[in-house]
């Protein structure tokens, strides 16, 4: 059995509620599966978070947007919105903290307790999974409030994987802390979860498979691009590793009079 047919969620469905003029939103309805992964693109202010905000709540018609979320095709009971412990959906912001002054390791220990799960290899496995993320390796003596926005996003990826265990995970403009996108995509995508990405970076954009544009409020397209945008992926790829590099570059103080990844 995978872990996904022990999954509360096997669809995710928004209905659709009103655009920022009151107008209804104009489409159908758009259903999620386990597995797909979502970006949510527009200008500024054009309503990505509180697109992500209302599955994050369950909307049910009661925020600013009016939308409705139905889980397996029906409002969600009780127990997945309020309960800590059942809810399947982990949110990922710019503004994830953790408070409390506790090591690496004290938190996720935390945690555990908090599920009633033994440690069992987990806190260092999620450490492990954290380090695939972010190129500032974690430790477990480390304190989170001293960690960087990297490894803290990245930290709270793996622990929404490997102790959470929510099927779906939101993130919201976590691109520019530095987090190796391409391997959150790629392996939350073998680990089966459901990925919606609010994002600016088309890289993001590109690597995930259906695109909502947001426009006054409302979803003003979906686009499903199939493969049609590979030839771009690649380039924006190169792009993106030039520069990844050209950071690094610049992190340890360096002066970039010579741009070698760019003329390369
Ligand atoms: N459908 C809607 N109806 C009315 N107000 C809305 C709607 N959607 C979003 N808003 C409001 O519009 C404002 C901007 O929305 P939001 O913060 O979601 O934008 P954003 O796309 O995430 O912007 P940014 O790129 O700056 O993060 C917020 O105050 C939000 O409450
Ligand atoms: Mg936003």
């Amino acid at each position: 059995m995978t872990l996904n047919t022990l999954s509360p969620v096997q669809t995710l469905t928004i209905l659709p509620g009103t655009t920022c003029t009151g107008d209804p939103e104009n489409f159908t309805e758009i259903t999620i599966h386990p597995g797909d992964t979502i970006s949510v693109v527009g200008p500024t202010g054009s309503g990505k978070t509180a697109f992500i905000n209302d599955i994050e709540v369950f909307a049910q018609g009661d925020t600013i947007t009016r939308r409705k979320i139905l889980v397996n095709g029906s409002e969600p009971a009780e127990d997945l919105v309020r309960d800590p412990s059942k809810k399947p959906i982990a949110m990922i912001t710019q503004n994830n903290k953790c408070l409390a002054d506790l090591t690496v390791e004290e938190f996720l220990a935390m945690h555990l307790r908090s599920r009633k799960m033994e440690d069992k290899g987990i806190i260092t496995s999620v450490i492990d999974l954290a380090n695939q993320f972010t190129g500032e390796k974690i430790t477990e003596r480390m304190h989170v409030s001293s960690l960087s926005g990297g490894q803290t996003r990245s930290l709270f990826i793996a622990d929404a994987v490997n102790i959470s265990n929510t099927p779906i995970i939101l993130l919201d403009e976590v691109e520019n802390a530095g987090i190796f996108k391409d391997r959150v995509i790629k392996i939350l995508r073998e680990k089966h979860k459901t990925i919606i990405f609010v994002t600016h970076d088309p890289y993001v954009a590109l690597l995930t498979e259906k695109r909502i544009v947001m426009k006054c409020g409302a979803v003003e397209k979906i686009l499903t691009p199939a493969g049609a945008e590979h030839a771009t992926l690649t380039k924006i790829a190169k792009m993106d590793s030039d520069i990844m590099k050209l950071r690094e570059r610049i992190r340890s103080g360096e002066l970039l009079t010579v741009s070698r990844e760019i003329e390369a």
